[in-house]
């Protein structure tokens, strides 16, 4: 995609989205709509964008690649004058050809932008308008063909008559076009239309009638011109979306027995003979192995999860799981952990930027942060990892072999040696050797008698 740039239109505020924040920061799948454009062009090969933004700008522009230009919009005037405020940048492309974009159309594919544009350029057409088919045309720009199958105008819901509101052949929002012929033709474009406002779409008219190819590229997919206005159809969205992703997982051999409650990020990748059960939720682009259940009720966030695993009504964020590691019921691995092969934990298990090394258990009510376990370290149940004093945090190491009694505690930072034992209750603050038995905790007194002499005293109660 040499000399090719895009211009993603984004100033739209939201209103109807009753939101604090700029429409395409609403999320489709967990991901802001102008992300799912900005990727769609990154995957394409267009690397020169440039978004037009509005109101919440600086709000926008962290979620935007590094690379991407902004131009603002401080008046919303319409699809044509928010190219208008680009001009610099389209200034800088001439010669090239400029693909845009609405940003709050996310379904717009790789796929669509690299068909598009070899027809665009095939054709040698100065605008390619992106059309869809679809069965509601309502609230869309319609396209007009003239007798040969050219591109003869698009004319906006509001202002079309009854005959032309029929046509289901809709604009998309997306269209390619040479940049010198946009830059000549936006010079055209009035605002004497029912909204008062510079519409791109004139753009179109007026290259054809500086005599021009204008034409349109019918996409096969007509979610590309999805967008949402409101809440009910960003959650229409969000239903394509994960539409889409299941029925992908499915045919890629992953087993969903009922899809209730599952929501898989699209950038996610799930393994084969994988069941995911009811109320499972994977974010980021995690990537979870084979011969997996997971679920019910569980979150995967940013983590890889190897073959074999049981992840049972857990919350896993940005960490990595080896194979067959067990984990729950109700545990949370959080940011920086590493389970390795064979690992179990359950029952109320929080492990937080730790290491277990193969084959460590630890069953029950345990904190295990900031620690670098060894290989089957025996966790009792209620152990805690005392990681910190008020002001820092500090590290704590266990070696091979470890058996670490019920409810010890290690006050970090300190170290238990490989093939050593704590006993029930220590609460240890010093290095422990390998090859030894810690115990620290008060002596045990056991007053004989004490009691029946008690009930003598004070009478039964
Ligand atoms: C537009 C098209 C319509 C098409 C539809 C597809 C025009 C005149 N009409 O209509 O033919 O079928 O998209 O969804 O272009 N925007 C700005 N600044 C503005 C106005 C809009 O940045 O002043 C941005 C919006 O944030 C949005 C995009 O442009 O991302 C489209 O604007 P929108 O108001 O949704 O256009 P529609 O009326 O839906
Ligand atoms: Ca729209």
């Amino acid at each position: 995609m040499e000399k090719c740039c895009a211009l993603i239109l984004a100033a739209g505020d939201g209103k109807r989205m009753k939101s604090k924040h700029p429409k395409v920061l609403c999320q489709v799948l967990f991901r802001p709509m102008i992300s799912w454009v900005t990727d769609a062009c990154r995957h394409a090969g267009v690397q020169q964008l440039c978004a037009v933004l509005g109101a919440g700008a600086e709000e926008v522009r962290s979620v935007l690649p590094q690379n991407c230009k902004i131009a603002l919009q401080h008046e919303r005037l319409g699809t044509g004058h928010a190219v208008m405020c680009a001009r610099e940048f389209l200034e800088e492309h001439r010669g090239g050809d400029v693909l845009i974009l609405c940003g709050d159309a996310p379904f717009i594919s790789s796929r669509l932008i690299e068909q598009s544009h070899h027809y665009h350029c095939g054709k040698g057409n100065a605008v390619t308008v992106i059309s869809a088919r679809v069965a509601d045309p309502f609230g869309y720009g319609r396209i007009l063909r003239a007798a040969d199958g050219s591109l003869e105008a698009i004319v906006e819901q509001r202002d079309a008559t009854e005959e032309q509101k029929n046509i289901c052949e809709i604009n998309s929002g997306a269209y390619w076009f040479a940049v010198d012929a946009l830059l000549e033709s936006l010079e055209k474009i009035g605002c004497s239309n029912s909204q008062g406002e510079y519409y791109l779409t004139d753009a179109v008219a007026a290259v054809r009638l500086a005599g021009k190819r204008a034409d349109a590229y019918l996409a096969e997919d007509a979610d590309a011109a999805l967008g949402a206005n409101d809440r009910k159809g960003l959650q229409k969205l969000n239903q394509v979306a994960r539409r889409r992703v299941l029925d992908r997982l499915m045919s890629e051999g992953v087993d969903i027995p009922c899809e209730d409650g599952i929501l898989v990020d699209e950038r996610a990748s799930v393994g084969r003979d994988t069941t995911l059960l009811p109320g499972t939720i994977i974010r980021g682009a995690s990537v979870v192995g084979e011969d997996c259940v997971i679920g019910p009720g569980s979150l995967i966030e940013n983590s890889t999860v190897g073959n074999g695993c049981v992840v049972d009504n857990t919350e896993i964020l940005s960490s990595e799981l080896e194979d067959e590691v067990k984990i729950g019921p109700y545990c949370r691995v959080r940011p920086g952990s590493r389970l390795c092969r064979k690992v179990k934990i359950g029952n109320f298990v929080e492990v937080k930027n730790a290491v277990l090394g193969e084959g460590t258990k630890s069953a029950h009510l345990t904190y295990i942060g900031d620690a670098d376990v060894g290989a089957n370290v025996n966790f009792g149940c209620g152990v805690v990892v005392v990681n910190y004093d008020g002001w820092q945090k500090h590290r704590t190491t266990v070696g091979d072999n470890v058996f670490l009694g019920c409810n010890t505690n290690l006050v970090a930072p300190v170290k238990v040696g490989d093939n050593s034992y704590t006993a029930a209750g220590s609460t240890v603050t010093k290095d422990v050797p390998p090859d030894s038995l810690v115990i620290a905790r008060a002596p045990e007194v056991v007053k004989e008698g004490r009691i029946k002499q008690m009930r003598e005293k004070f009478g039964k109660k």
